[in-house]
């Protein structure tokens, strides 16, 4: 009995003996860092010192998380490595921070405009490396800071974008690999040239991705939600343009994005009990996403097969590639436009809308007006509005091919767009649409007519059958349980925040219990989602395809009064991970 204790005590002592000599998160001014001596911040969370990444011999100077060191999310000296272990860290006379080498040169500074008298460097439990005065009135404010300065991550807090004030433009940049953290060939910026947008440019095949351009609301193409670790703000200002993820409180933690060596952005997550960081999603994560995969004047659906498709009114620049799945050259049009009269616009909805490249933007116009200046001038190929609150404001017009257009399935992504087509082409819709809309109503008629013959033959069955045909592949046919309201009312105890794990642009996440002592995790649409039954059972079927990607168990749906519902198996450990990220709509890119 009592040895244990005691060795317990033994233990606890060291530990802190241990501790003390290394915990500490300032250095002060007279104060200097060796190689193998680190900061670590007051919460145990970063540590900050020198390593050797990879299978390099280089030594550099950065942060990484303490639980897991191989994590490194800022460096210093990236262009600059030392080539020995005799660096050290310590005050420049002005007070900036220095890294210094053996034979006394700089390899990297704070290179601060401000001078400081009596300096502090200080390793917050953000992951922000921060210098101030030590004492005195201004001893709050933060005269330099890494979150200014990142390197390949971002870390909850840390702005992307523009300070306009100073030109400061925080950005990603790749490592070069991962023995290499120098400037590489990637990186994440927001280019806000017109309307803000998020871009992943290759600084040797220009762009990658982009998030569409900003509406007011989101991105066009990528959403700005919540997750269990962190919420997305974007902040549109005059002075400051940036986007943040702000952390949650809560068992997750994220290192956000990282932009990889390879060209990939990557979202990740650890749950504080398992260490382990799980990539969430990465962008691009399909050719859709990528960059002006189809070509000009062309759309990128994922859900059809080819997934290109040209615009209505153009057709394929080459036709024998374009067969051969050679989309590259994109499209076309098929009767040229000129001003003439009776030339008018098709809309397109759910869009991302095309890159900016040739455009016109003011803020101030309506829809309307914006459609007539689109008229006036015969280059002008498309518009839509800068601004979708408030039903909608201000005018975006695009000159030339249109660019990078993915459609969108879900409710939660893309606006709607207005191209351009001669009279020809729009009388020719105008006509196949009329034929459409009677062979529809025929079609309803019967289907109508199909539906109660159904019901009354499988009245007794509680099953959702969905069924879809899809354009030109196959059909999908998916059998779910349904479950009734009062069983996911009770297993949720009343949708109660306590048993919230989740929220996104779909709505919450509740975990729940069924009356069988399964677990369950309850994904509840939210009713302002404007979702009406079809792209719930479209989303639905979405899910359940996911299933083969070995995401998680979907056991059934409930459609009752208003609601929507989605039932999920919840899976413990480190699918649990995959799992509330998995089903919530991308918070951002
Ligand atoms: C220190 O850095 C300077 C300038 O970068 C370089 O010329 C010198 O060789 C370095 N000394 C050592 C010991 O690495
Ligand atoms: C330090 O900053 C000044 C401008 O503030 C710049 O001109 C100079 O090149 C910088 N020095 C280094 C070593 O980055
Ligand atoms: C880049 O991605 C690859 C594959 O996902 C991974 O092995 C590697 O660790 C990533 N690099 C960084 C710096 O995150
Ligand atoms: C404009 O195009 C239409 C058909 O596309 C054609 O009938 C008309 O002659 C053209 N007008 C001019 C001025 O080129
Ligand atoms: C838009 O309106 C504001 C105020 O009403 C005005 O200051 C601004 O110059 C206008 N911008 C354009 C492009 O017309």
């Amino acid at each position: 009995m009592e040895a244990p204790t005691v060795f317990i005590c033994l233990f606890i002592v060291c530990l802190s003996v241990f501790g003390l000599s290394i915990a500490t998160d300032t250095l002060s001014s007279g104060q200097s860092m060796k190689d193998g001596e680190t900061l670590v911040s007051s919460g145990q969370i970063f540590e900050l010192g020198f390593f050797s990444p990879g299978n390099s011999q280089n030594r550099y100077f950065g942060m990484w998380y303490k639980i897991t060191p191989e994590t490194v999310v800022w460096v210093a000296n990236r262009d600059n490595p030392l080539t020995d272990s005799h660096g050290f860290l310590t005050f420049s006379h002005d007070g900036d921070l220095a890294l210094v080498n053996q034979s006394k040169s700089v390899v990297w500074s704070s290179n601060m405009s401000r001078v400081l008298k009596n300096p502090v460097a200080q390793l917050l439990d953000t992951g922000n490396l921060v210098l101030r005065e030590s004492t005195g009135l201004n001893s709050d404010v933060y005269t330099w800071q890494s979150f200014d300065h990142p390197s390949d991550t971002l870390l909850p807090g840390m702005k992307l974008g523009w300070d306009l004030k100073t030109g400061l433009e925080r950005r990603l940049t790749s490592w070069k690999s991962m023995d290499d953290p120098s400037p590489g060939d990637y990186t994440c910026r927001l280019n806000i040239h017109g309307l803000p947008q998020v871009e992943l440019v290759s600084l040797r095949s220009s762009k990658k991705y982009r998030s569409g351009p900003w509406n007011g609301i989101q991105f066009s193409g990528a959403s700005v939600g919540s997750t269990a670790a962190t919420t997305s703000v974007f902040f549109y200002g005059e002075n400051e343009i940036f986007f943040v993820y702000e952390p949650r409180k809560g068992e997750f933690i994220a290192r956000v994005l990282t932009m990889n060596h390879s060209g990939l952005l990557q979202y990740y997550v650890a749950s504080q009990r398992s260490n382990a960081w799980n990539i969430m999603y990465s962008v691009p994560n399909d050719p859709c996403e990528a960059y002006s995969t189809c070509g000009a004047n062309s759309i990128c659906r994922i859900s059809r097969a080819p997934i290109c498709d040209c615009l209505k009114g153009y057709v394929p620049k080459s036709p024998e590639e374009w067969d051969l799945l050679i989309w590259s050259g994109g499209c076309t049009r098929r009767t040229p436009v000129n001003c003439s009269k009776g030339e008018g616009f098709l809309k397109l909805e759910k869009v991302k809308l095309p890159d900016l490249l040739e455009f016109w933007l003011n803020k101030n116009i309506s829809l309307k007006e914006c459609e007539a200046e689109c008229l006036k001038k015969c280059s002008c190929t498309a518009y839509a509005n800068s601004d979708v609150r408030e039903g909608g404001s201000g005018c975006l017009l695009w000159f030339g091919s249109l660019i990078d257009i993915k459609e969108y399935e879900e409710n939660d992504y893309g606006q709607t767009l207005y191209i351009r087509l001669p009279k020809s082409e729009l009388d020719f819709l105008h006509n196949s649409d009329k034929k459409r809309r009677m062979v529809i109503a025929a079609s309803i008629s019967a289907i109508a007519a199909l539906f109660l013959l159904a019901i009354v033959y499988f009245h007794q069955i509680w099953h959702c059958r969905i069924k879809r045909k899809g354009s030109k592949i196959k059909e999908e046919d998916v059998n779910l349980p349904l479950f009734d309201l009062a069983t996911i009312f009770k297993a949720t105890n009343g949708f109660s925040e306590n048993n919230l794990i989740g929220a996104g642009g779909f709505g919450p996440v509740y975990k729940g219990n069924l009356f069988t002592g399964q677990e369950v995790a309850v994904k509840r649409l939210s009713r302002n989602s404007g979702q009406g039954l079809e792209e719930f059972m479209n989303e639905t079927i979405l899910i359940a395809k996911l299933q083969h990607r070995n995401l998680v168990g979907l056991l059934g749906c409930c459609m009752e009064r208003e609601e929507r519902i989605l039932v999920y198996e919840y899976m413990q450990n480190k699918s649990l991970d995959y799992f509330i990220f998995g089903l919530i709509s991308r918070p951002f890119i």
